[in-house]
């Protein structure tokens, strides 16, 4: 068995091409320039970088919301393209993702309820009577009571949001998540609550975390390796702790002074 959840080369996407309304001048963003990285199995690699440096590009590929120009990519020992040909369903069973913004990333007309009833459904495959245990169940392994199950999205706070919205991602039982900024819309003292949840939750499911943030802070508390990304390239890859004493590259140099609550 392959002790690697993620594998990654020369990953590419461009975005945009030759205008033809302006003599064909180009207009192409590289959003992502051959990265090529490993998420081992059961580690949380996190991906740091400025705004606009490719992050969400690199987290939209990787669960198949987008597809990449070139470059290889396979997910629990299944390339990407296998999984497309499979099916719709077939990403989803495998990996699942956690975004920003929780109210908007959770359908505002269903219950809670309704929101994890369909990835019961169609990607773990429960018949009624078990979705109904699968969900008290997850709303267990999130800290949240039973009795949320019937509220719907706007009636929650940004922390019980992204709960339930990381409720749904578990809903799918898969051995990867892509969170891509989960914590940062959120208080700082909620923060903290909603990563040592994350933590926990990997611990007893046996997941593999590719965690995606601007934030050193958060990556500091959460990571065990961490991938530093600059205009669409990995600059540096390394051991978390390492990173954070000898950061080796220049630009993780000036990242890491110019945060704020990084304990140095
Ligand atoms: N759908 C898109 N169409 C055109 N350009 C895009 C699209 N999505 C992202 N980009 C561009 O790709 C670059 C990387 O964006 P993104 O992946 O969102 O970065 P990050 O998440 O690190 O802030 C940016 O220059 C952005 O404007
Ligand atoms: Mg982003």
């Amino acid at each position: 068995m392959s002790e690697t959840a993620i594998q990654v080369r020369d990953l590419t996407k461009t975005f945009g091409g030759k205008s033809r309304l302006f003599g064909g001048a180009s207009h192409e963003v590289k959003a992502l320039t051959k990265i090529s990285i490993d998420l081992k199995k059961g580690e949380t690699l996190a991906v740091v970088g400025e705004s606009g440096s490719g992050k969400s590009t690199l987290a939209r590929i990787l669960v198949g919301l987008d597809t990449p120009t070139s470059g290889m990519i396979e997910i629990a020992g299944q390339t990407a393209e296998a999984l497309r040909k499979e099916g719709p369903k077939a990403f989803g069973k495998t990996v699942q993702y956690v975004f920003q913004d929780p109210v908007a990333s959770l359908n505002p007309r269903k219950t809670i309820a309704q929101i994890l009833d369909t990835p019961l459904a169609l990607l773990a495959g429960y018949a009624s009577a078990e979705r109904k245990r699968r969900m008290r169940e997850l709303m267990h392994a999130v800290d949240m009571p039973e009795e949320a199950l019937e509220r719907y999205p706007h009636e929650m706070s940004g922390g019980q949001a992204q709960r339930m919205a990381i409720a749904r991602a578990l809903a799918a039982e898969p051995e990867i998540l892509v969170l891509d900024e989960p914590v940062s819309a959120l208080d700082v003292s909620v923060q903290a609550q909603v990563l040592l949840l994350l933590q926990k939750l990997k611990d007893d499911l046996g997941l593999s975390y590719l965690f995606i943030s601007h934030d050193l802070a958060v990556v500091e508390a959460i990571a065990d390796r961490v991938a530093v990304m600059h205009f669409g390239e990995i600059v540096e890859l390394e051991e978390a702790g390492r990173l954070f004493r000898e950061p080796v590259h220049p630009y993780t140099q000036k990242l890491i002074r110019s945060a704020p609550r990084i304990a140095r």
